[in-house]
C-alpha cells in the first residue's frame, strides 16, 4: 500500500515537473524575440538561433526553433525525418503546444545525441537550422558554450542587442554560485562593467542553461567596440568562459575616429596627390631642362678654360 502511495506520489511529481518545464517550453519561444520581427509577417527566425545542445543523461531535454510566417515546420535527426522510424534514431518527439517549434525528451539518452535540422517553409522560400545535442554522462566542470555572440554593426543612434549562452548542469552543491555578465573592453583591455540594466539574465531547463541579453537602446559612438561575456562557475579562473563580440559602426564617415579609414576618402587624396605629382613631374621637365643646359655650358666654358686640350693631344 505504502509503495502504491509513493509510486503515485513520485509519478504525480513527474508530471507537475513535466508540466513546469513545459510551461517554460512555451515561454521559450514568445519570450525575447527580436524587436525587429514584431510587426513583420515574412517567414523569419524569431529569436537567436542557438547551435549547440547540451543534456545530462536521464534528463530533461528541449531543442527550439523559434520561427514565424512559415506554412511548415519539419524537425530531422541525422538525416531522418520525424517521425523518427524507432526509438533508436531518437526519443525527443514533437510539442505541438508550440507550434512544433519545439521538440522535447522527458528523459534525454545517449541515442538522442545527433545533428537535429528543423525546415520552415513557405510558398517559395526554405530555411533551416541546425542544432547539435550533446548526451553528457554528468554535469560539466566548465560552462560549455550554447551560443556564441555574433558581431554587430549599427548606426548612431540604432539598436544593439548581444546574447551569449552555456550550459552549465545541475549543481551538486548548493552553494556554488555560477554567474553571467557582459563587459565592455576599453582599449587598455581593461573590462568596464556594464549597467545591470542593460543585461538580463535569462535561464532555461531548471538553470542548466545560463544565458544574457545585453541591450544598447540607444547607440551613441562610445559603445562601438568589443563586449565580452564572462561565465563564472565558483568564483574560479579555471571554471570560466569568455565569449565576445563586436559593435561595429555601420556608417563609419560620421565618427572622427574612422574619417582617415573612409576608402572614398582615401582614394580622393590619392587621386589629388598623384595629380600633384604629375604637374611638378611636367614643371620639373620644363624647368629644370634648361637649368641643366645653363649648368652644361657653363661646365662647358668650366672645362674649355682648362687645359684639356693638352690631355686630348696626349691621347692623340
Ligand atoms: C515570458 O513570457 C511570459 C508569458 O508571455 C511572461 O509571463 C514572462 O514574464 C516572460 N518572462 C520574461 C523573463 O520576460
Ligand atoms: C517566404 O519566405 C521568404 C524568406 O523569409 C520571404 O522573403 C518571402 O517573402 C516569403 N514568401 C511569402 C509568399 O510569404
Ligand atoms: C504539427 O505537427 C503535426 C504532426 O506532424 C501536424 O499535424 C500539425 O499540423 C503541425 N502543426 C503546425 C502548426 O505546423
Amino acid at each position: 500500500m505504502d509503495k502504491a502511495i509513493s509510486t503515485l506520489i513520485k509519478a504525480l511529481m513527474l508530471h507537475v515537473i513535466g508540466m513546469i518545464f513545459e510551461v517554460n517550453a512555451i515561454n521559450y519561444c514568445s519570450n525575447h524575440t527580436f524587436p525587429t520581427s514584431l510587426g513583420t509577417n515574412f517567414m523569419q527566425f524569431t529569436k537567436e538561433t542557438v547551435t549547440k545542445e547540451y543534456a545530462v543523461d536521464g534528463q530533461f531535454k528541449a531543442l527550439h526553433c523559434c520561427a514565424k510566417g512559415y506554412r511548415s515546420i519539419e524537425w530531422l535527426k541525422d538525416g531522418k525525418s520525424y517521425p523518427w522510424s524507432s526509438e533508436s534514431t531518437s526519443s525527443l518527439i514533437l510539442y505541438p503546444q508550440a507550434a512544433n517549434q519545439t521538440i522535447y525528451a522527458r528523459r534525454a539518452s545517449k541515442t538522442d545525441e545527433g545533428r537535429y535540422t528543423c525546415v520552415l517553409r513557405n510558398d517559395t522560400h526554405k530555411i533551416e537550422h541546425q542544432i547539435v545535442l550533446k548526451v553528457l554522462e554528468s554535469s560539466p566542470d566548465v560552462p560549455l558554450a550554447t551560443f556564441t555572440p555574433q558581431n554587430q554593426f549599427a548606426d548612431i543612434g540604432g539598436s544593439a542587442r548581444f546574447f551569449c549562452e552555456a550550459f552549465v548542469g545541475k549543481k551538486d552543491l548548493p552553494d556554488i554560485s555560477i554567474s553571467i555578465k557582459w563587459y565592455h573592453m576599453s582599449d587598455g583591455n581593461q573590462d568596464d562593467v556594464i549597467n545591470d540594466n542593460q543585461q538580463e539574465v535569462v535561464k532555461r531547463e531548471e538553470e542548466e542553461i545560463i544565458g544574457s541579453y545585453l541591450t544598447i537602446s540607444e547607440v551613441t559612438s562610445s559603445h562601438f567596440g568589443r563586449y565580452l561575456c564572462r561565465v563564472e562557475m565558483g568564483n574560479s579562473q579555471t571554471h570560466r568562459l569568455e565569449m565576445s563580440a563586436e559593435l561595429i559602426n555601420a556608417l563609419p564617415i560620421e565618427t572622427n575616429n574612422f574619417i582617415f579609414l573612409n576608402p572614398y576618402l582615401l582614394a580622393s587624396c590619392a587621386f589629388v596627390i598623384t595629380l600633384i605629382g604629375f604637374f611638378l613631374f611636367l614643371q620639373l621637365r620644363f624647368y629644370y631642362q634648361p637649368r641643366v643646359k645653363k649648368f652644361a655650358g657653363s661646365e662647358a666654358i668650366f672645362f674649355k678654360s682648362q687645359p684639356f686640350t693638352h690631355v686630348d693631344c696626349n691621347y692623340i
